[in-house]
Formats: structure tokens, C-alpha cells, sequence
């Protein structure tokens, strides 16, 4: 079973200056929620409920975001503004939260492997708030993804189609076709250019990453930019054994950059906060 989640958050946000110079970009809201509490709620839809998160230096709005504010509570108690708290307060209350710094920018598999000791030696999710993924037929992607963990028992990432010329900005898969939308995964290569690209088949942020993935990311030299890349210890992970590739349900958009976060925010405004606003 799973039951942890790691939320890498340490990102300078450096796509979305001057609002990420003194804020959070995980902080940024998408109507009136910030997108870590949309990914936080993932997660618990998917049935998880410890949440581990990986701050840096400037996050500390994020760990007041999930405690709870005593004055605020009070102010507006018996008013129809506490319906605004209500989502939020709910996670405070079934969910626990812990935290840990990276101290170092030196990557996504760098901040994975700074979230081992809140995750220990057992399997756990991996959700990138600024990838904003929804669903609004069935379950949410970590809930489909844990279902298929359920059944393979191994890591597995979430995947979608991208055109040819944006490979450059993900991790691009080639793999086997075992099922529909889903691959086991041959070849898995962090940001190559469109002529280098395995397929168009991009990683999404949702991961469900075994524990030894850990000690495979130690063991990682820097790649792409320099960094400690999760894309290539989860690629010794596929020659070593079995990584899946899932092409999920669902929209995604890209929150990291103003054209994704912006199409997010007519979307959620349009489909689903009508009733807290
Ligand atoms: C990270 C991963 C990349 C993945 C992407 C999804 O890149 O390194 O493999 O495709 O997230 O959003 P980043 O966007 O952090 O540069």
C-alpha cells in the first residue's frame, strides 16, 4: 500500500518572476487556491494522506498554508466566509504534513532523494504542484496511477503526447506497448532536443516511485543542465527491472509559465469553483 506523497517545492519559480520573487510558486492561486493545495488534494482523492514536503529557503508560506490560523478562524466563525476555509481545513484535520529542506538546487532527483528520510523505505507518490493535472470524468491521475500500482508493483510515471518541437522541455519516454496507454518503458531521456527524442511521449509530473529508487539516485552522476536528473535513475531503474509509462485521463496545464496557468484559471473558474466563490 501507499500511503506517503513527496512534493517537491524548492523551485525558485524563476519562469514566473517578479510574482515568485517573494512568494512561493507553489503558493500561486489558480482562482482563490493556491496550486500546492490543488496537488495536496490529489493526493488525498487518491486515498494518501501523509504528505512530505521538500521547502527551500522562502517557503515558508507553505507550511503556514497547512497549519492552522487560530485568529483567522475566529474572525470569520459564524459568517458565510468559512465556507472559503472549509477545503483547507478539512486537509489540516485528515491529512499530516511534514517538511524538510533541500538545501542545494541541484535538481528534481536531488530533491527526491532530500525527501528520503520523511519517506523511508517503502513506495510513495511524487506530485509536481506547477504541473496541474484534472479530471473531470472519474479519478483523479495518482488515484489511476495507484490502482495500476495495485496490479504491476513497480514505478511508474505519468505520460502524454506533446508536439514534436516541445520535447526540449520534458523527459520523453520510448517504451513497449502492454496495455492501452500503458508502456513499459525502454528508453527514457531528460529533455533531448526534437531530432534526438525518442518519441513525443513527455513525463508529466505524477511519479510512483519504488524505494530503491533512492539509492539509484545517489548513485547518479548530474545530466541535463548539470542536475541530478529523477529521468535517469528511473532509467537504470527500467534496465535493472520494470518502470511503466502511464498516458493518464485528464487535462494537464503547465503552471509553471503564464499561458498554462492562465488557461488553468478559466478552466477551474468555469468548471469548478462556482460554489466557493
Ligand atoms: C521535470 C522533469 C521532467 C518532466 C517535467 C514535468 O522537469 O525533470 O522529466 O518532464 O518535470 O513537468 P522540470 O519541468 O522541473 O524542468
Amino acid at each position: 500500500m501507499i500511503r506517503k506523497c513527496l512534493f517537491p517545492a524548492a523551485g525558485y519559480g524563476t519562469r514566473f518572476l517578479p510574482a515568485t520573487k517573494a512568494m512561493p510558486k507553489e503558493m500561486l492561486p489558480i482562482v482563490n487556491k493556491p496550486l500546492i493545495q490543488y496537488a495536496v488534494e490529489e493526493a488525498r482523492d487518491a486515498g494518501l494522506q501523509q504528505m512530505a514536503i521538500v521547502t527551500g529557503r522562502g517557503k515558508r508560506a507553505l507550511e503556514d498554508h497547512f497549519d492552522i490560523s487560530f485568529e483567522l478562524e475566529h474572525q470569520i466563525r459564524g459568517t458565510d466566509k468559512e465556507r472559503f476555509l472549509a477545503g483547507t481545513r478539512e486537509l489540516i484535520d485528515t491529512c499530516s504534513f511534514s517538511y524538510t529542506r533541500q538545501v542545494e538546487m541541484k535538481g528534481l532527483g536531488h530533491a527526491i532523494l532530500s525527501g528520503r528520510s520523511l519517506i523511508g523505505d517503502e513506495p510513495f507518490a511524487v506530485v509536481l504542484a506547477d504541473d496541474l493535472c484534472l479530471n473531470l470524468e472519474g479519478d483523479g491521475v495518482l488515484a489511476q496511477m495507484l490502482k495500476l500500482y495495485a496490479k504491476y508493483r513497480c514505478s511508474i510515471v505519468a505520460i502524454q503526447e506533446v508536439p514534436r518541437e516541445q520535447t526540449q522541455k520534458y523527459g520523453v519516454i520510448a517504451g513497449e506497448l502492454i496495455h492501452e496507454g500503458l508502456y513499459r518503458v525502454s528508453n527514457m531521456v531528460e529533455k533531448p532536443r526534437p531530432e534526438d527524442a525518442p518519441s513525443n511521449l513527455a513525463i508529466i509530473g505524477r511519479y510512483i516511485l519504488t524505494p530503491d529508487i533512492f539509492d539509484l539516485i545517489a548513485d547518479t552522476e548530474p545530466g541535463k543542465g548539470g542536475e541530478i536528473q529523477i529521468t535517469d535513475a528511473l532509467m537504470k531503474q527500467a534496465r535493472n527491472g520494470c518502470v511503466l509509462a502511464y498516458k493518464f485521463k485528464g487535462r494537464r496545464f503547465d503552471c509553471g509559465g503564464a499561458e498554462g496557468y492562465v488557461a488553468a484559471t478559466n478552466f477551474c473558474f468555469e468548471h469548478l469553483h462556482q460554489h466557493t466563490l
